[in-house]
């Protein structure tokens, strides 16, 4: 007998899996959720095998400004889902304009001078050599794909079309268990002047608006066209046709380069931790010295990547320096102030002789690796009295 049922489902509910990569994702890329919808889409029908077969797993287009997390994204994929975010494999396409620098993507055929020499860069071995027993996935990355030549624009069709590749010497490379993403800048000039129109009142109301953080849905709508139509505007409908996934990264704004301000001073923190030529020890920031960060890491133009100069210039040298002057040492909470005398962040020793349990606790290890974090704290100088001692003003 059947069992009569009228049940409503839910198909917009991820398996575990996927939910975890979806956690994983949002913590680390900020502001871009449709890329991240879009990846998660694309891995959850591969997890339950609904994959078309004969075809990579997933492709995508990655539009949008620089330093807007094109590729932070990929690498934050292959950080949650093989452990590593160097688990990518990155083709520059503008490093691949002329035949003879195909054949180091696939080889020379035999008979060529140096056909034994030559290793492409682009064979199933480098393309499997991070799958694990459990997971059988590949990252391939296509920068600046605007500027591949056609020999390798051919190679790309295939790869997308028919997930195979053959090599200089006719091998061929199976790319079903590949992911893969191409990034272009194109339409991110005509995204900036929609974000930024030269018109005298509109550009103070776009910038307020968008240091609000209120990118609008019609705002929103307008980059979006701009960067597909520039992208319909270069690209073959073939092409086009083959791509699983067009995304238009947003420009950042204000809200979004915050929180990932925050991120980053994290990820300087976990260096600092896991530094091989230093005892680690911990800093905090004041929050008018995020402030002082965030001002001089803010350019609409650049993104992130001006945030990350920023931070680079105004923390990590200077900490570099106390660090090699021996001002600061192993076990030191370090205040970190704005001097609004000198305009910089200036630097002070709050507590020295942390033990490192007292360190572990004020460091957020939730987004990047525990393990070389908690290695570094195994390696912290027992310290000199039981107490840390304040050395606060
Ligand atoms: N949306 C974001 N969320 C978190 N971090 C980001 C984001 N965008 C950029 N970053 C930070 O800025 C760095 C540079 O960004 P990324 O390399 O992803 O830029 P991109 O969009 O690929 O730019 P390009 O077009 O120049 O290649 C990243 O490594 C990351 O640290
Ligand atoms: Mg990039």
């Amino acid at each position: 007998m059947i069992a009569q049922a009228n049940k409503r489902l839910d198909p917009a509910q991820t398996g575990l899996e996927a939910g975890k990569l979806e956690t994983d994702l949002r913590k680390r890329v900020i502001g871009q959720d449709e890329a991240i919808q879009q990846i998660i889409e694309i891995y959850q029908t591969d997890l339950v095998g609904m994959s078309s077969p004969g075809r990579p797993i997933g492709t995508f287009l990655f539009l949008g400004p620089t330093g807007s997390g094109k590729t932070r994204t990929v690498e934050a994929a292959a950080e949650s889902l093989m452990g590593d975010a160097r688990a990518v494999i990155k083709i520059d396409c503008a490093e691949f304009q002329h035949s003879h620098e195909i054949a180091k993507l696939i080889g020379s055929p035999p008979g060529y001078l140096g056909h034994r020499e030559t290793h492409p860069l682009l064979s199933q071995e480098v393309l499997n050599q991070y799958h694990t027993e459990e997971l059988k996935l590949s990252f391939v990355l296509f920068d600046e794909i605007e500027k591949a030549s056609d020999a390798l624009w051919n190679l790309l069709l295939g790869i997308l079309d028919k997930a195979t590749l053959t090599l200089g010497d006719n091998r061929r490379v199976d790319f079903s268990r590949a992911l893969i993403f191409m990034t272009s800048n194109l339409g991110a000039a005509e995204m900036n002047s929609i974000m930024r129109p030269n018109l005298g009142f509109a550009a103070g109301e776009r910038e307020r608006q968008w240091a609000a953080g209120v990118t609008d849905d019609q705002l929103n709508d307008k980059i979006s066209r701009a960067g597909v139509e520039a992208a319909r505007h270069k690209f073959t409908p073939e092409f086009m046709n083959r791509i699983d996934k067009t995304v238009v990264f947003r420009p950042l704004g204000e809200p979004e380069l915050r929180k990932i301000l925050d991120l980053e001073l994290t990820m300087v923190q976990h260096r600092l931790l896991s530094s091989a030529n230093s005892a680690p020890f911990v800093f905090s920031l004041t929050s008018e010295a995020s402030d002082f960060l965030l001002r001089e890491g803010t350019d609409l133009k650049y993104g992130a990547r001006h945030l990350k100069r920023a931070i680079q210039r105004n923390l990590v040298h200077p900490l570099s320096n106390l660090m090699a002057t021996g001002q600061v040492r192993g076990g030191d909470l370090i205040r970190v102030e704005f001097d609004s005398t000198f305009r910089a962040l200036a630097f002070f020793k709050e507590a020295e002789d942390m033990p490192a349990y007292a360190m572990a606790r004020m460091v957020d290890t939730s987004i990047a690796s525990p393990q070389g974090v908690h290695a570094a704290f195994a390696s912290v100088p027992p310290p000199r009295t039981a107490n840390a001692r304040s050395t606060r003003r």
